[in-house]
């Protein structure tokens, strides 16, 4: 039976194949995060001093959650649910256990509004880089001004407005509608057994190529790869005593891998009763530790280490989200042989690790559309996208006026590790580790080691408590007052969060109303 008899005979959809389940969780994971969001968190965080807390959060955070992620997703599928508002009421029988797992469907929601955009980016450079539209631009600075320009921010000899980005955008939004019209096997699933080899086999050109610099200057003797690849592996004891550092590592691990998302348990309720969720979430964790660490880690930080040398590096870093990927890595393409092409490469990968993430986020609401009210997947895509095409349209008009970077603190950072903490508690302590681990360990291709039941239970909640209560301390109020903002941005920032506001409300609607048939049809309790 094909995915598209299955739905439209009202039975869920389901993947096609083994092997494309771990590709299209991979395509899941694997995304803008780990090429732009972790060399830039790497890098503000002293390079190999960071990678200890990073890989402690991997394997108290990461591995465990990614299981369980899988596992919630499997157990929601077989009761007919493909959002986490139904799992974790399937999980929990309390009126409220549907407005935690509302989360699932709100945080990836509203990261679409802005990611999609930002992966339009990377198409639109990809294009530039070939056709040499900012050839000649040889400093981070004059780079900073095309993308500014490009942003319809601060318009210039090459865009005279945002014209240009919005049509990249129109292009990319098309192609995510184009993939979800595919539905689950036909449509996200060959898109990822298409994307994922060819981004693989992208990003180890570029490493190597980036290997292949050597010390680019021979008048800065100290500036080459040897020193990239120290700085991104020397580990340093002196840093660890620093909360930050934890917390930036535990938040990378929280966006790289998608979990906390809600978008992990959705692809892994389309998975069969019987299959196995234990190999196939490691295999996940494992190509996209590859692809960050690895590829994200070699390719941007070796290479501006070898170009810029460390200390820039951090500079680099530090003045923003975007400035090493699209500022100084287009100036140091541009100094090498086939500089054009390496650049398109390089916002290829980038885009197709957006693309293959962005048709995740959209998942879990139409599978609420489609399981609820039986809408038909065409509609239901169109409803989804045609709402995320409005909400986006702030994003791109108030581009400078730090709208994006809003939505993307509250719900990108911030809303992940609250519903990370909250499913984990539910998880582990309400629903129980024992039966919580049964379910992990059914059908599984590889026994995970049990250490991981108490890390579950007890290390990852209070990892996850101790970040929020240091951000409730530290952050969170300084944030909410808009102290270190200027008085003009003050407005925007609170129309961004009205919109976040107005989201969750209408997602918890939605929600109630869904939850009305969930006792009757969808064997709410079955065991
Ligand atoms: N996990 C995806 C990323 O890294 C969403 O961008």
């Amino acid at each position: 039976m094909t995915s598209d008899q299955a739905n439209s005979n009202g039975a869920r959809q389901t993947w096609g194949t083994r092997w494309g389940i771990v590709l299209a969780l991979a395509g899941n994971a694997i995304g803008l995060g780990n090429f732009l969001r972790f060399p830039r968190q790497a890098a503000e965080n002293g390079g190999g001093a960071f990678m200890i807390p990073y890989f402690v959060a991997l394997l108290v955070i990461g591995l465990p959650m990614m299981w369980m992620e899988c596992a919630i997703g499997r157990y929601g599928g077989k009761r007919g649910h493909g959002h986490t508002a139904g799992m974790i009421d399937s999980l929990w029988d309390h009126p409220a256990a549907k407005y935690v797992g509302a989360l699932g469907i709100f945080l990836p929601f509203t990261i679409a509004t802005y990611y999609i955009y930002i992966t339009s980016w990377c198409l639109a450079f990809s294009v530039f880089s070939l056709l040499g539209t900012y050839n000649g631009l040889q400093s981070r600075e004059q780079m900073g001004a095309f993308l500014s320009a490009f942003h319809g921010v601060v318009p210039d000899a090459h865009f005279a407005s945002v014209l240009t980005a919005y049509g990249f955008y129109v292009v990319t939004m098309g192609l995510t509608m184009a993939v979800l019209l595919g539905g689950v096997a036909k449509g996200i699933e060959r898109l990822a057994k298409a994307a994922m080899p060819t981004l693989f086999l992208i990003g180890a050109f570029l490493a190597v190529r980036v290997l292949m610099f050597g010390t680019p200057d021979l008048t800065l003797p100290d500036r080459n790869v040897w020193a990239g690849l120290g700085f991104v592996w020397n580990p340093r004891l002196d840093v660890l005593a620093d909360p930050q550092v934890w917390v930036a590592a535990a938040g990378q691990i929280f966006f790289t891998l998608s979990i906390g998302w809600g978008i992990v348990h959705t692809y892994a309720s389309y998975l069969g009763e019987d299959d196995d969720v234990a190999l196939t979430g490691a295999a996940t964790v494992g190509l996209n530790e590859f692809a960050e660490v690895i590829l994200g880690g070699t390719i941007a930080l070796t290479a501006a280490v070898a170009f810029f040398g460390v200390d820039a590096t951090r500079d680099i870093a530090h003045s923003g989200s975007f400035d090493l990927g699209f500022q100084a890595l287009p100036v140091i393409f541009q100094r090498t042989t086939a500089g054009g092409l390496v650049g398109c490469l390089w916002f290829l990968l980038l885009f197709f690790a957006g693309l293959t993430s962005a048709v995740a986020m959209a998942q879990p609401l139409i599978a609420l559309l489609e399981e609820t009210w039986n809408v038909p997947n065409r509609r239901a895509v169109l409803l989804v996208c045609g709402a995320l095409f409005v909400l986006t349209q702030p994003v791109i008009l108030l581009k400078g006026y730090g709208f994006l970077d809003e939505l993307d603190y509250w719900a990108g950072e911030v809303g992940l590790v609250v519903f990370g903490f909250l499913e984990v508690v539910i998880f582990a302590w309400i629903f129980g580790i024992e039966r919580g681990w049964q379910q992990i360990e059914h059908g599984a291709a590889i026994r995970p080691s049990r250490v991981f039941m108490p890390i579950l239970k007890y290390a990852t909640p209070l990892f996850l408590g101790g970040i929020l209560a240091l951000w409730a301390w530290h952050e969170v109020p300084a944030k909410l007052a808009m102290t270190d903002v200027p008085a003009e941005v003050r407005p925007y920032l609170i129309g961004a969060r009205a919109m976040m506001v107005g989201l969750l409300v209408a997602t918890f609607w939605i929600v109630r109303k869904a939850s009305l048939s969930w006792g009757k049809g969808a064997s709410r309790f079955v065991k």
